[in-house]
């Protein structure tokens, strides 16, 4: 199959595939010999005033191997649509590429509940039905033998303020490690159909990056980093999980800012007691708290405070 470009034949799903770091994406697959069904809608950054003439557009400078789907992806039958059109257009499915998102962001004692309804919707509802869709599909195709057999990706894009956090994002930062929880779910759920599930943290220039306002002189400096750094180097790494080299690597978190590749660290028991007693008491507690974990527990550093240093691009 590979004696050509590295995905000749291979069927994609890019949602939010037209604009920033999902067009790079797009455009980085297509690239590589997979044809592409561009799943955006042309929403705004919160999520309003639809343009859906954004992907069509995008999708038609990409050339033949594009498509374009302008519904709304947080739609459970959107989902199912997207799916059939990969279907009957290339003929198949075998790229799941997570990655369109808003953002309403308000400190949590002024957020309003139907803000954090549409953000998990789009956020963490949206990539569930997609999935819930293509892998029915792709175990199919892996029991057929498509392609070669046992080969499928997702990846999903998440965001280091699902594991790190910001101030004022709690139903971003909720979906955002949501879908971090779903990708290692769906790694393992894939596993025996050879389809990889992974999620890449990404740091790029876009409209997302333009719109952060400073608060102070740090987060000026922040933002300053932040608007160097190019998204081609996530699409290129988005690329690579995408290649037969990666067919074994599934359940990570990555991150991609410019030229420097982050693997993550996931949850894990940093230290453990056992009481002695049958029930705790509650000096007890005081205790071993004190003595075993307070000198470990993690720290609140921001995003933006964390990833504060000069960008490598
Ligand atoms: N830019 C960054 O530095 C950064 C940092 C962390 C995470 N991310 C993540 O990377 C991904 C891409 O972000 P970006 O900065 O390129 O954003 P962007 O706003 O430039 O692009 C997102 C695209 O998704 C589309 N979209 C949103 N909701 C949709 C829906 N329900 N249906 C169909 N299309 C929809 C929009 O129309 C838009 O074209 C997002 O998941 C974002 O959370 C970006």
């Amino acid at each position: 199959m590979n004696s050509g470009p590295r995905l000749e034949g291979r069927v994609a799903v890019v949602t939010g595939g037209a604009r920033g770091i999902g067009a790079a994406i797009s455009t980085r697959l297509v690239s590589d010999g997979a044809a592409v069904v561009i799943a955006d809608s042309g929403v705004n950054i919160s999520g309003n005033d639809a343009d859906p003439a954004v992907a069509p557009t995008f999708a038609a400078g990409l050339g033949e191997r594009a498509v374009a789907h302008a519904e709304d992806m947080s739609v459970p039958a959107a989902a199912a649509a997207v799916v059939e059109l990969a279907m009957e257009r290339f003929g198949g499915l075998d790229i799941v590429v997570n990655n369109a998102a808003i953002l309403r962001d308000a400190f949590i004692f002024k957020g309003s509940g139907a803000d954090w309804e549409a953000v998990i919707r789009n956020n963490l509802s949206g990539p569930y039905h997609l999935l819930a869709a293509a892998t029915p599909v792709m175990r199919e195709q892996a029991r057929a033998g498509r392609g070669g057999g046992h080969w499928g990706r997702i990846v999903n894009i998440v965001s280091t303020a699902g594991f790190v956090g910001n101030y004022g994002q709690a139903p971003y930062a909720a979906a955002k490690g949501g879908l971090l929880s779903l990708t290692r779910i769906a790694a393992l759920d894939m596993a025996r159909s050879g389809v990889t599930s992974n999620a890449v943290a990404p740091f790029a220039r876009t409209r997302v990056t333009e719109m952060i306002v400073p608060a102070n002189e740090a987060q000026e400096r922040y933002k300053a980093r932040a608007m160097k750094v190019p998204a081609n180097h996530v699409a290129d790494f988005v690329g690579w999980l995408c290649s037969e080299d990666a067919r074994d690597v599934t359940g990570q978190l990555f991150g991609v800012r410019g030229r420097e590749l982050m693997l993550f660290s996931q949850a894990d028991a940093k230290h453990t007691t056992v009481c002695a007693d049958s029930r705790w008491s509650h000096d007890g507690l005081t205790e071993i708290v004190n003595a075993r974990f307070r000198g470990h527990f993690a720290d609140l550093a921001t995003d933006l405070e964390r990833f504060n240093t000069e960008p490598d691009v």
